[in-house]
């Protein structure tokens, strides 16, 4: 059995696979499943300083290969989520990762300054939810605005802060230094590339919010050259994550450059996607004869 474990922002992960946020809840419904410990850790669904219903239905479409989505950050708020998930989540032996979201920065940093005092393992910023009116992608999208919100946010917490990027821009590398430099501690990516469907019937959207955020196993390609381009501008690690469905995608997402991968629309479609991936990662460095899975962090040797 090879070494899976990897450190990410000083944080130590027994292995590198984990959940999306919006895909596993806070992880009760999956408990029924597997142990959650056998995750590398969970990205919790996005919290925002206040309960939040989310888009009207339809707010998912099935793709070929993949889907659209336009929950719109439906979540309980922060005060909830530390009183009533966040204690269950640390009882499982596995890094918790609380994702945040806000409509203006001050609302990001309060929610940041709230899980402070919390025992959470990390704390990954959203600034590129394409669903929301307000807030959400339009900090992610352009490098001041990334850059402003990551400040507010870093003087808010002394969490390891991971900043979720947007890959609805032109140049995602930018964007990436533009938040290392205000003290980001890691980078994840991709979250969901903007897209749309039309009913030719009813000549309607197929979303009610019209447009949503695409993603599984038809953008990881897109992903994986995202990835690649941003681990080669920054020093921070990278978390790597856009239609990984099995262990060799993992695997390859790691050859870009990720310290740790996480798992979005591959969990709606299949519940033990992670704990396969992770089984399948195992089995390919095996395989290969490979000691330890950081031994593959961006061991990619482009032409
Ligand atoms: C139903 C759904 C809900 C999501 N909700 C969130 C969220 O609350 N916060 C966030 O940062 N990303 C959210 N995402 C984006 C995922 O975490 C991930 O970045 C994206 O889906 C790409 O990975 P995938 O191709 O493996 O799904 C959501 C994705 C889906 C499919």
């Amino acid at each position: 059995m090879a070494d899976l474990s990897v450190k990410v922002a000083g944080v130590d992960f027994k292995n590198p696979v984990i959940p999306a946020s919006g895909v596993f809840g806070y992880g009760r419904e999956y408990e029924e499943f597997y142990s959650l410990s056998r995750l590398g850790g969970i990205a919790t669904k996005g919290t925002t300083g206040t309960l939040r219903t989310g888009n009207l239905p339809p707010r998912i479409a099935e793709t070929p290969m993949g889907m659209l989505n336009s929950v719109g950050l439906q979540n309980p708020g922060i005060d909830h989520f530390i009183s009533c998930e966040l204690p269950n989540l640390m009882k499982k032996d596995t890094v918790i990762i609380a994702n945040i979201a806000g409509s203006t920065p001050e609302e990001c940093a309060e929610v940041a300054a709230k899980l402070d005092s919390t025992d959470v393992h990390m704390i990954e910023l959203n600034i590129s939810c394409p669903n929301v009116k307000h807030g959400g992608a339009a900090f992610g999208v352009s490098c001041e605005g990334a850059a402003s919100v990551t400040k507010v946010v870093r003087n808010a917490t002394r969490k390891p802060l991971i900043v979720k990027l947007s890959p609805n821009v032109t140049d995602i590398a930018s964007i990436a230094k533009a938040v290392e430099a205000e003290g980001a501690d890691s980078v994840s990516l991709i979250n969901t590339l903007l897209g749309m469907r039309i009913d030719i019937n009813t000549r309607r959207p197929v979303l009610r919010n019209n447009c949503g955020g695409m993603s599984g196993p038809a953008v990881f390609p897109i992903a994986v050259r995202m990835v690649w381009q941003v681990a080669n501008a920054v020093k921070i690690p990278v978390i790597g994550m856009g239609g990984i469905s099995s262990g060799r995608d993992a695997i390859e997402m790691m050859m870009a450059g990720a310290s740790a991968v996480q798992v979005g629309a591959a969990v709606i479609t299949d519940p033990f996607a992670p704990v396969k991936i992770i089984d399948e990662m195992n089995q390919f460095l095996d395989e290969k004869g490979i000691k330890s899975v950081s031994e593959i962090i961006g061991a990619v040797k482009p032409w």
